[in-house]
């Protein structure tokens, strides 16, 4: 299976032009183009390899529930991808009650999903059990692996330049496949220096990149690295 390697603009960037600018510069086959909510439309309206992918989703369909977006208006949109539980929501309030009807409504939409786990410092510290029984209880709540992507994102490692060591993440990402068997993506602070490092591994499927998926010729280096990989 080809390497996949998603771009989460995050809050990033501000203005339409500039998104639709990046969205044909990172244009790639086995690439997921994942922009803020307003620019899901023009972005989708360039792409003619990449996928697309929002950045959150809510549990219902429709009704009152102000400032959210339902699967169905995703799916509408032409959107094939979500990020669920991704850890800047998790410390927004989002917990894993919530993320686990979010994995629902949106895989019944046929949306696929790429949910992210990851231990933050205080449990690295611990040591490995500790990550592993961390992560597992935030599997607990999945019930079902249809469409189904997981991230593995130690909270530690994210927008800050650290990396989990890549065999400690391939371990972490074989930890997560017995439990759920799908493909395990790995993210934080990833870039063209460090890419081939975790894409090498054959239990890594590709990266779920931040800050560098916003620099077109940082996130095309990774795309081609990516390329190369023989898995
Ligand atoms: P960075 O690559 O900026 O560390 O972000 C990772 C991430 O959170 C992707 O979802």
């Amino acid at each position: 299976m080809k390497k996949i390697i998603i771009a989460n603009w995050k809050m990033n960037p501000s203005t339409e032009g500039e998104a639709v600018k990046l969205a044909k510069a990172e244009d790639e086959k086995n690439v997921v183009i994942v922009p803020p909510f307003p620019f899901l439309k023009s972005v989708k309206n360039v792409l003619r390899n990449a996928s697309l992918g929002a950045q959150d989703v809510f549990y219902e369909k429709e009704g009152a529930y102000t400032g959210e977006v339902s699967p169905v208006m995703l799916e509408k949109l032409g959107v094939a991808y979500v990020i669920v539980g991704h850890s800047e929501r998790r410390r927004l309030g989002e917990d894993d009650a919530m993320i686990a009807k979010k994995v629902r409504a949106a895989m019944d939409t046929g949306l696929k999903v790429i949910l992210c786990v990851g231990e933050p410092l205080n449990v690295r510290r611990k040591g490995k059990r500790a990550v592993d029984v961390f992560i597992k209880k935030q599997l607990s709540y999945i019930k079902n692996k249809k469409n189904l992507i997981i991230a593995y994102e130690p909270v530690w490692a994210i927008g800050t330049g650290k990396n989990a060591d890549p065999d400690d993440a391939a371990r972490v990402a074989e930890v997560i496949r017995k439990k759920l068997p799908v493909p395990v993506l790995y993210g934080g602070s990833t870039n063209s220096r460090n890419a081939k490092s975790f894409l090498e591994k054959k239990e890594i499927a590709g990266l779920l990149v931040g800050g560098a998926s916003i620099d077109p010729r940082e996130f095309g280096k990774m795309v081609t690295i990516a390329r190369h990989i023989r898995s």
